[in-house]
């Protein structure tokens, strides 16, 4: 339904049976009855207004991971729906173009349900993206990416002990996927969704030009032959298929195996292009205040931290004032030599979109010259980045998206005064 500044939507949390494998099904948890729920598309500047209704046999709720949203629109973890209630969240959108996605974020539960399937991709188009002359419509393709692990008889299995048995990759939830396309220009928005799992993708050595990441274009595109991507960020890359012959089958594989095929069927015609410039970055503010933030084994050595704390609803780990822009510098304290060995972590920060500024003294990765809301960091890692806070009062977290991780609490808050 629209009226005339919103887009007002009703989604159902719910179980349902759904197919994975060809030929079985398994038990679900949803948005909307899919696997992968709805992609829900909004403009800048339009709001969107969303009723969930929670017909799951728990508390559970949503949220809109990369979106600038008032608190009780954010899906605080303890901030949940009861059973049978339903509430209405609104989306703002006064952002930037950009692929967010939303997943739920119950405290404790947040890894189980995300992996049953509660998630779905949010997409943001901004302003001045059509003139950019990008290639748009069917050209345009969201591809949530994940791992999964199943039974004999084809049922989705949870082993928090084993994220190595998550052997299947699936594609828009589904395993190694053909998906014919046009001799033309495609915008691929790339997610991963997984729990746990880094995302190491190729395309057989041809050419993806990465145009966004989590906070939307970049400012120049970025050609590569491989991509990173770890658990909730996200990429959008153009691939030109128009120079590969009819017939031609292009494979985007992870270092473990093959994800998805591209099968290259007709010539259509195509004035699709990326420009040499996409978007200017507006300067970065003066910001006076920094905050360290290590992230590592609990000192307990049975949980996850970060500042050696692990999650406490009670505690403010951060006390922001509105509209003020920090650097926050981010070490990985689980380094090759300590106890546990390497263990990778990411960061991702609510409310806001941030800058990377450095890595270890030198400069950001290829596609993290934009703007970022989640990076992965390396064991002994030690990185900078820069968010400028507007908003609303009120308390948001901050974590890594293992959510192995951030269930074991490796999660904290800031509260913005
Ligand atoms: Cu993608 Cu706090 O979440
Ligand atoms: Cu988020
Ligand atoms: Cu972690």
């Amino acid at each position: 339904r629209r009226t005339a500044d919103t887009d007002v939507y009703t989604l159902a949390l719910r179980p349902a049976q759904v197919e994975i494998l060809p030929g079985t099904t398994t038990a679900a948890l949803t948005y909307g009855g899919t696997f992968v729920g709805p992609t829900i598309k909004a403009r800048t500047g339009r709001k969107v207004q969303v009723t969930y209704v929670n017909a799951l046999d728990k508390p559970a709720n949503v949220h809109l991971h990369g979106g600038h949203v008032p608190p009780e629109s954010d899906g605080y973890p303890m901030d949940l729906i009861a059973v049978g209630a339903s509430r209405t969240f609104d989306y703002p959108n006064r952002q930037a173009g950009s692929t967010l996605w939303y997943h739920d974020h119950t405290h404790h539960m947040e890894a189980e349900h995300v992996y049953r399937g509660m998630h779905g991709f949010y997409l943001v188009e901004g302003p001045q993206e059509r003139r950019l002359g990008l290639p748009r419509g069917r050209h345009d393709v969201p591809i949530m990416l994940r791992d999964a692990h199943f039974d004999a008889t084809g049922g989705l299995i949870l082993d928090v002990e084993h994220p190595e048995a998550r052997s299947t990759l699936l594609a828009n939830g589904r395993p190694l996927p053909y998906f014919p396309v046009d001799a033309a220009g495609y915008r691929l928005r790339l997610l991963n969704s997984s729990i746990h799992r880094i995302f190491r993708l190729d395309l057989g050595g041809v050419e993806m030009v990465q145009i966004a990441s989590d906070g939307g274009l970049l400012p120049e595109p970025v050609p590569r032959t491989t991509l990173t991507l770890a658990p909730a960020e996200r990429a959008e890359i153009v691939v030109d298929f128009g120079r590969h012959a009819i017939g031609s089958k292009l494979v985007l594989s992870d270092a473990k195996g093959p994800v998805m095929r591209f099968d290259v069927t007709r010539r259509v015609p195509d004035t699709s292009r990326v420009p040499s410039t996409l978007r200017t970055l507006p300067p970065l503010p003066a910001s006076p205040t920094t905050r360290r933030m290590k992230l590592g084994v609990a000192p307990s050595k049975t949980a996850y931290a970060i500042n050696d704390l692990t999650w406490d609803a009670d505690r403010v780990d951060a006390r922001i004032t509105e509209g003020t822009s920090e650097i926050w510098e981010i070490y990985n304290a689980d380094t090759v030599d300590s106890e546990f060995g390497g263990i990778d972590h990411t960061f991702h920060l609510h409310l806001v979109q941030f800058r990377v500024l450095d890595r270890d003294g030198g400069p950001p990765l290829p596609g993290e010259s934009g703007f970022k809301d989640t990076v992965l960091v390396r064991p002994g890692e030690r990185m900078r980045i820069q968010a400028t806070f507007t908003g609303w009062p009120g308390r948001y977290v901050y974590h890594c998206h293992m959510q192995e991780h951030n269930v074991a609490g490796m999660m904290a808050q800031l509260e913005i005064v």
